[in-house]
């Protein structure tokens, strides 16, 4: 019979996951931590937490295992729409109005906390149809979770994943294939996927528009703002 987290135990592995990521377990959400590491100590045959606890400190790849394990990846597809019409009709136009008064012309966007693709996708889509002659974009897209990340990178999504998609877009950036839709190379090609902690600097410096939706609901007040300033760090002066 698996052991479930004790007080010490669930306190350890709370402190190892704010401490590597920010991500912030409370009395509330308990539950979720206990049941995901239940679901770990089953999958590797391992009696009790402490045991698993102390392979994670010994070795990174399984730490970066468990701390997938306990990210929460919910997106979709054009997901928060007033966003989008934000960014359109307010956020890119300017962006290309104060690069118009310098040399560079590729528009850098990082979409920070990706999940499995599905918000890069929609960036990408919009920028293929909204970037003027002249200039052209790139996306960073990283995210702490190798498991969505590596759904980004191949770009299948089920055909129960493809809500929100205008019908015009899935024609155009799309292949139809059994079970769902594969993203076109085009668009493939305009996204990095890049493993990344958002508590370490990214290193990318002067980004036009950095995306970090829906991820800092997961961290205490601290953890934000050591995300916020990392952030702001990677960030051109006239940005968003
Ligand atoms: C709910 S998803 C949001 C996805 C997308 N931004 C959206 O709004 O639809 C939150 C993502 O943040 C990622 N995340 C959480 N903590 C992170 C950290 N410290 N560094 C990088 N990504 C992190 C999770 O792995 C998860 O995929």
């Amino acid at each position: 019979m698996l052991e479930v987290l004790n007080d010490q135990d669930y306190e350890q592995f709370r402190k190892v996951i704010y401490d590597q990521c920010g991500i912030t377990f409370s009395a509330t959400n308990r539950s979720i931590l206990d049941s995901r590491i239940k679901d770990l100590l089953r999958k590797k045959n391992i009696a009790t937490p402490a045991e698993y606890l102390s392979i994670v400190l010994k070795n990174p790849e399984e730490m970066k295992l468990m701390l997938d394990s306990v990210t929460t990846n919910l997106t979709r597809f054009f997901r928060n729409q007033p966003h989008f019409d934000a960014f359109i009709n307010y956020v890119i136009p300017h962006v290309i109005e104060h690069k118009k008064q310098g040399l560079d012309r590729t528009i850098k966007i990082w979409s920070a906390g990706c999940s499995t693709g599905e918000e890069p996708y929609t960036i990408a889509m919009i920028m293929k149809e909204i970037t003027p002659p002249g200039f052209d974009f790139k996306i960073t897209a990283s995210d702490i979770s190798l498991k969505s990340l590596m759904v980004g990178q191949q770009g299948f999504y089920a055909d129960s994943k493809i809500d929100g998609i205008p019908e015009a877009y899935l024609a155009k950036y799309f292949t139809k294939v059994e079970g769902g839709y594969q993203v076109k190379k085009e668009l493939q090609d305009t996204i990095r996927f890049d493993y990344h902690n958002l508590m370490n600097d990214l290193g990318a410096r002067n980004l036009d528009v950095v995306f970090c939706r829906n991820v800092l609901i997961y961290f205490d007040e601290a953890a934000q703002l050591t995300v916020i300033n990392i952030v702001l760090d990677a960030m051109a002066s006239q940005s968003y």
